[in-house]
């Protein structure tokens, strides 16, 4: 078990994981996994390779070797390349999202980013986002967060956010989405959306990012 300072925030699509993850890991000094990503990376690049959605060999073999980067963009934003091409923008649409947690839901794929993931974990420490961090990719990690929402807010923040982007989606559309891809992601068989059993749960609905922020900060300097 890795002796780096691990902290993991899990939780539902829309809980505003990756605003506070993003924040606490800048608060802190530490590096950012966004394992979301690396399933939407997955979910695109085999739809651009034309891999039907189910075929588990092709995209586990897939998501064992993709160049993937993440930096920092010009506006001081962030920057995910994959092969050298810029994906930044690609991998946040909804179609990306929905590829991902069809992806995610295949074990082999799960399987081949354990490594990948784990290796995040470097000096000083980590902020971990995702739905599996503290129950399986970090077991260890000194603080585990899993951040909920009601369903309704969830689908107002992802509405305002893909607004704010310009891209024009229905609210309907968006809670239908949301509900089905929570469902798929709570009853998969391997590594479902679960609270582990040590982490602390927080309900984030009414509470502003900074409210969120400031809470999990707290806890984190409790224990680091
Ligand atoms: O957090 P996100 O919306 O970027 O995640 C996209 C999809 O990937 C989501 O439907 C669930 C899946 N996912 C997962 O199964 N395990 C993770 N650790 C992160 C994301």
């Amino acid at each position: 078990m890795s002796t780096v300072p691990v902290i993991t925030i899990d939780g539902p699509s829309g809980s505003g994981k990756g605003t506070v993850s993003r924040r606490v890991a800048a608060a802190l000094g530490f590096h950012l996994l966004d394992s979301g990503a690396l399933y939407r990376l997955v979910g695109l690049a085999g739809r651009r390779a034309g891999l039907p959605a189910g075929d588990e060999t092709a995209h586990a073999t897939l998501a064992g070797r993709l160049a993937i980067e993440f930096g920092v963009g010009p506006g001081g934003g962030e920057s995910v390349r994959l092969g050298g091409e810029d994906v930044t923008d690609a991998i946040r649409t909804e179609l990306a999202g929905n590829l991902a947690s069809q992806v995610a839901s295949l074990a082999a794929v799960r399987a081949a980013l354990i490594d990948r993931q784990r290796r995040f974990a470097t000096p000083p420490g980590l902020v971990a986002d995702g739905r599996d961090m503290g129950t399986t990719i970090f077991p260890g990690a000194v603080l585990k967060v899993f951040l909920t929402a009601s369903a309704e807010e969830r689908a107002r923040r992802r509405h305002k956010q893909l607004k704010d982007k310009g891209l024009d989606v229905s609210l309907a559309d968006l809670s239908r989405e949301i509900a089905e891809r929570d469902q798929r992601d709570r009853t998969r068989a391997v590594s479902p959306l679960v609270a582990a059993d040590d982490a602390i749960e927080l309900d984030s609905t009414g509470m502003t990012p900074e409210e969120v922020i400031a809470r999990v900060l707290k806890l984190a300097r409790g224990r680091l």
